[in-house]
């Protein structure tokens, strides 16, 4: 199975490529071909130093929606409608959203389109049969380059397509110590996105650092 990354070479995208390489074939696409470049080589070279497989090619967000079969969307939400509107071939994809809406003020904020997430904003921008799950919205972006440590966080999973939904699933399983659970139907995304900001806050008031969720 191909997984792309749309905006692979940013905070989430890069770690994201680093772990996913060392399982399945990777695209990770940028605006510039050559900054993906860039991040399929620190890819290679981490998973060189361990002795580790890595399957990783750099490509542009175009060519990433054409060649994956899952597609993570790893790019921040205010260029959300400028990255969908610049792309096409959607059409049946598995399409991850980790997209928060936030701000932060005096605390983080969490701030949801009219639609209610963001999720259910792209749900308005892509093609009917494209398959959307929301999934890793809550897991610090540094946590994912700091590939020497495991990830051990539970990951809210929600979707309308059932198939897909299990298919993401499977993905997060297989990414070190991380656990997937089933959140329910697309709607739940607010829900899932806005925890982002309620454990960065819990972060910055209490002194603590990459604060995430385990479901027990
Ligand atoms: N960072 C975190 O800790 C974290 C945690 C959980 C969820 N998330 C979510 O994951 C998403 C990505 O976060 P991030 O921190 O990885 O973002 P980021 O590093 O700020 O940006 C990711 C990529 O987006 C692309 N990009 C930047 N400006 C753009 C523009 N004007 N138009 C189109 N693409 C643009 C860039 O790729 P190119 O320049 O290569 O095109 C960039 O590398 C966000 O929606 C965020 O809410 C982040």
């Amino acid at each position: 199975m191909k997984v792309g990354i749309v905006g692979g070479t940013g905070e989430i995208g890069e770690g994201m490529a680093m772990r996913l390489s060392r399982i399945y074939e990777v695209l990770v696409g940028s605006r510039d071909e050559h900054k993906a470049l860039e991040t399929c080589e620190c890819c290679l070279k981490a998973a060189d130093e361990k002795g580790m497989p890595c399957s990783v090619q750099g490509l542009t967000n175009q060519e990433v929606v054409e060649g994956a079969d899952v597609i993570i969307l790893a790019i921040p939400y205010k260029h959300l409608d400028g990255t969908i509107a610049g792309l096409h071939g959607f059409e049946g994809k598995i399409v991850i959203s980790p997209i928060n809406p936030m701000e932060k003020k005096d605390c983080f904020l969490y701030v949801p389109p009219a639609e209610g997430s963001a999720a259910l904003h792209l749900q308005t921008l892509l093609p009917e049969s494209s398959r959307i799950c929301v999934a890793f919205n809550n897991i610090a972006g540094n946590r994912w380059r700091d590939i020497d440590e495991e990830l051990e966080y539970s990951v809210a999973v929600c979707g309308d397509d059932a198939e897909a939904k299990a298919t993401v699933m499977d993905i997060i399983d297989r990414i070190s110590l991380l656990k997937s659970y089933d959140a329910g139907p697309l709607v739940m995304s607010s829900i899932i996105e806005s925890i982002t900001p309620l454990v960065l806050n819990i972060a910055r008031c209490n002194r603590m650092k990459d604060v995430g969720i385990r479901f027990v």
